[in-house]
C-alpha cells in the first residue's frame, strides 16, 4: 500500500460495481455517480487519498471479504446475512425494490410477478425479494452478472420484469422513453431497505470513514451532493 506524502494514511484501495445509474455508472469511461461523490466527500473529511477500482459484483465482494479491497461503495444494501462477512458504515441511504415491466404486463403489485419470467442481479437483494416471491431457484428467475444485464435483458424481451432499487428503475425508466417500460412500487411486498459503505470484518478504518460520513451529514455536505443528484 501506498502512503499519502502529507501525511501518514494508508491510499485506500476502494473498489465498485459501475452498473447502478445514479449511484455508481460509467460515464465516457469515468465512474461517476452519487455514490461516487459521497465517497470523495467522506475521503477529504477522513483524510485518505483513494484509488478507486470498477469490479464486478462478486469480484468487489470477494476483495473486500479477503481484505485485499479497503472498502466498497455500491449502492450496498446493509443485511443480516451481509453483517456475517463484513462491516458497515451507518447506512447513508434508504431504498425499497420497483417491479420494471414492458408496457402492457398486467402488474399492479409484487406478488403479480409470480407467472412471469423475473431478471434480477444475482446475489441482490432484489434477486432475495423475487425469491420469496416464486422460490429459490425458481426457473423462471434469470440472474444476471449485472443490473445492466438484467434490464437488457427486459428490453429484448428475454424476461417480464426486473425487479431493482427503487431509485434504480426509476432512474431507468426516465432515461429510455423508447423503451416502453414502466415499473410499480408496492411497499406491502418490498421491505424497505438502507446503503452502507462496506469493509473487511474488523477493518481498522471503518471508524475514521463512519465518522466522517456522519460530519458530512451534519455539515450539509451530503444535502448538497443528494441535491445535485436528486434535485431536492
Ligand atoms: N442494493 C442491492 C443489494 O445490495 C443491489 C445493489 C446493486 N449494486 C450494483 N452496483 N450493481 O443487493
Amino acid at each position: 500500500e501506498g502512503t499519502n506524502d502529507s501525511d501518514d494514511k494508508p491510499t485506500l484501495s476502494v473498489v465498485t460495481e459501475a452498473g447502478f445509474m445514479p449511484f455508481t455508472y460509467l460515464d465516457k469511461g469515468e465512474v461517476v455517480g452519487f455514490d461516487i461523490d459521497l465517497l470523495a466527500a467522506i475521503m477529504q473529511e477522513a483524510g485518505y487519498d483513494y484509488e478507486l477500482d470498477n469490479v464486478g459484483w462478486d469480484a468487489m465482494l470477494l476483495s473486500v471479504e479477503d481484505g485485499e479491497a479497503d472498502l466498497a461503495i455500491a449502492g450496498i444494501t446493509v443485511d443480516e446475512d451481509r453483517k456475517q462477512e463484513y462491516d458497515f458504515t451507518a447506512p447513508y441511504f434508504e431504498s425499497t425494490h420497483k417491479v420494471v415491466f414492458r408496457e402492457g404486463e398486467d402488474i399492479t403489485s409484487g406478488e403479480d410477478i409470480k407467472e412471469l419470467n423475473v431478471g434480477v442481479q444475482s446475489g441482490t437483494t432484489g434477486a432475495a425479494a423475487v425469491e420469496k416471491i416464486l422460490g429459490k431457484n425458481h426457473e423462471n428467475i434469470s440472474k444476471y452478472d449485472s443490473n445492466t444485464l438484467a434490464l437488457m435483458s427486459l428490453q429484448s424481451g428475454d424476461v417480464d420484469t426486473v425487479v431493482t432499487d427503487n431509485v434504480v428503475a426509476e432512474e431507468y425508466v426516465a432515461n429510455n422513453p423508447d423503451a416502453n417500460v414502466e415499473m410499480i412500487a408496492d411497499p406491502d411486498t418490498f421491505e424497505s431497505e438502507f446503503y452502507g459503505i462496506m469493509f473487511p470484518k474488523g477493518s481498522e478504518i471503518q471508524e475514521d470513514i463512519n465518522e466522517a460520513l456522519q460530519t458530512v451529514i451534519d455539515n450539509g455536505t451530503y444535502a448538497e451532493i443528494y441535491q445535485e443528484w436528486f434535485g431536492v
